[in-house]
């Protein structure tokens, strides 16, 4: 009886803590170096990601049709030394291997894509289904669940058939939203007996705004201060159709969830005291993840985003907003359409306010009134737009409990790069930026926040789109270079394997300890890659130089006897 109302007091007692705790959030309090140790909840899900056109080559075997990123990187001068996503990983070929790999880590959860074009040819399910795509999935699902991995399954991680893109014009045509919603239904009529975690679009911001507003990715175009908004109002339409398709006709039987990845930065005012600093800060956010969270959970885009498009398309004479508007039957369609959110996230800006008057130059970016900064102190290996600011990963993640209801989360990527050139596997920068960037992420679920799972990104180095393969963000290294594309760990692939183990932080000594010993193990891994690449660059060079050579010398001998038989005559 003493036992039971001990436990009780003390049940009472955490609830209060924990209640207290989730209340505690302070904006205005700048506490950003403590380390906390400590453990997640139990179940947490651990996992790493991919993307289908950044990692499964075979871009044009077995009746898959073109995507638009298989196009737009054959173009010259728009990849990185005109890279492309042709073989890249072999990952189509490699998924076994690959899968092996993730078992070692004892991942939890996998998330991929499918590729649109790989399944249906031309985009559309009533023209042709190529059966050979679907058994590619099949096997890869079966065999994941085989190994007790969780797949989490993206349905649109930006390879859009090409034939959509001619005929349509892509997401610029609401048309997408129905043969969106058809490709869809097919990967939950085929593979939904066994995915239960779907994520419609992973970045929908970069969809629009680089696909359609600066034309830096596929389909390359730049359409300057509408294209962007256009392709966001039909994306999220398409995003919300699938949801009630699932909702209406899978659910029942299938059982799963149905969710968005959003990709945001965390914007921070340069001057917490100036008002002006933290509403330019409110806009940076607003029109990167509001712009697509506010309609899914509160049916209409965020009040700034129309207040702000609204004036400036006034004063620049065109008649309505160039931010589309929902119906109000479309608004309470699409609101509420979102089981779990899925979250993007690899760094922090500092925002102030900055005025673009009306003119010439209208953009989607000219339309928010804000700079942004960095700190130079932050550290930047790899990729140039990504500084290491694990603080904001915390303030975010408060943000999104607090502007859209503290729903479920998925962290759905995060991770670092490095640049290519240095062909280093004893990555300790991302160790840290790991350990640093998931702590965070637990001091945040001690705020209250609901995340229930993590994904590094990524499990492989891969095309990282108009950057090719010069940024590497793999927790393996692939040797491009190879034929065979050979993957090597990196040590932080044995630093994320502790972490899980662990479930979390247990102390410094031991975290210290587990730096040393992934330094040990990637030191003899450098070697092996070193030897390696050695035997490959010899092996390129007899099965390109010498058979070369050979031709060169037969031919010069021909020319040769040539020339005496014609002087003898
Ligand atoms: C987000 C994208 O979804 C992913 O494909 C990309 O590789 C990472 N950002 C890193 O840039």
């Amino acid at each position: 009886m003493l036992q039971q109302c001990i436990l009780t007091t003390y049940h009472v007692l955490a609830l209060v803590l924990w209640v207290l705790a989730s209340e505690d959030f302070d904006w205005m309090k700048n506490e950003r170096t403590t380390f906390y140790y400590g453990t997640f909840p139990t179940g947490f899900s651990w996992g790493a990601g991919t993307s289908a056109y950044q990692t499964e080559g075979a871009w044009n075997v077995d009746g898959k049709g073109m995507s638009i990123w298989d196009i737009f990187s054959h173009k010259k001068g728009k990849i990185s030394s005109n890279d492309t996503g042709d073989s890249s990983c072999e990952g189509y070929y490699k998924f076994k291997d690959d899968i092996g790999l993730m078992k070692d880590m004892k991942l939890n959860h996998y998330r991929f894509s499918i590729s649109w074009p790989r399944i249906l040819p031309s985009g559309l399910k009533s023209e042709h289904i190529n059966e050979k795509g679907i058994k590619y999935y099949d096997d890869l699902i079966s065999k994941l669940l085989d190994n007790k991995i969780t797949p989490i399954v993206t349905l649109y991680h930006w390879d859009l058939p090409q034939v959509l893109q001619e005929k349509y014009g892509g997401w610029q045509n609401v048309t997408m939203v129905n043969y969106f919603n058809d490709f869809a239904s097919l990967c939950f009529e085929r593979f939904g007996n066994r995915v239960k975690h779907w994520v419609t679009f992973n970045n929908p911001w970069s969809i629009a705004v680089e696909g359609y507003e600066t034309g830096e990715h596929a389909p390359g175009l730049m359409l300057k201060g509408t294209g962007a908004y256009k392709a966001a109002h039909h994306i999220i339409k398409a995003h919300a159709k699938v949801w009630h398709t699932y909702d209406t006709q899978w659910r029942r039987k299938q059982k799963g969830l149905v969710g968005i990845s959003l990709t945001a930065d965390w914007g921070e005012p340069v001057d917490i005291t100036n008002q002006r600093d933290i509403e330019a800060a409110e806009r940076h956010i607003q029109f990167h993840l509001g712009w697509f969270a506010t309609p899914i959970f509160s049916g209409d885009y965020p009040q700034v985003m129309k207040d702000y498009i609204g004036r400036k398309s006034g004063q620049q004479g065109v008649g309505a907003s160039r931010l589309p508007v929902f119906s109000p039957q479309e608004k309470s369609y699409i609101k509420g359409t979102c089981d779990f959110l899925g979250i993007g996230h690899f760094t922090t800006r500092y925002i102030t306010q900055k005025n673009y008057p009306s003119g010439l130059e209208d953009s989607y970016f000219t339309d928010r009134d804000l700079a942004e900064l960095v700190d130079p102190q932050w550290p930047d290996p790899g990729s140039e737009w990504l500084y290491s600011v694990p603080w904001g990963f915390r303030r975010l993640l408060n943000f999104v409990k607090t502007q859209y209801g503290n729903p479920m989360i998925y962290v759905t990527e995060n991770g670092v790069s490095e640049k290519a050139l240095c062909t280093d596997l004893c990555d300790d920068w991302r160790m840290q930026y790991f350990k640093d960037y998931i702590n965070e992420m637990l001091k945040a679920i001690k705020d209250g926040v609901n995340v229930k799972g993590y994904t590094a990104w990524s499990l492989l180095d891969n095309f990282e789109w108009d950057e090719g393969y010069s940024e590497r963000f793999g927790l393996y290294y692939v040797d491009f270079r190879s034929k065979n594309k050979p993957r090597y760990p990196k040590a932080s692939v044995q630093y994320y394997k502790h972490i899980i183990s662990i479930n979390g932080f247990p102390s410094q000594r031991e975290m210290e300890s587990w730096k040393r010993k992934a330094i040990e193990t990637c030191s003899s891994s450098n070697q092996l890659l070193m030897a390696d690449s050695l035997i490959g660059h010899m092996e390129t060079v007899t099965e390109i130089v010498v058979p070369t050579v050979c031709i060169l010398c037969i031919l010069l001998s021909a020319v040769f006897l040539m020339f005496l038989l014609h002087r003898r005559i």
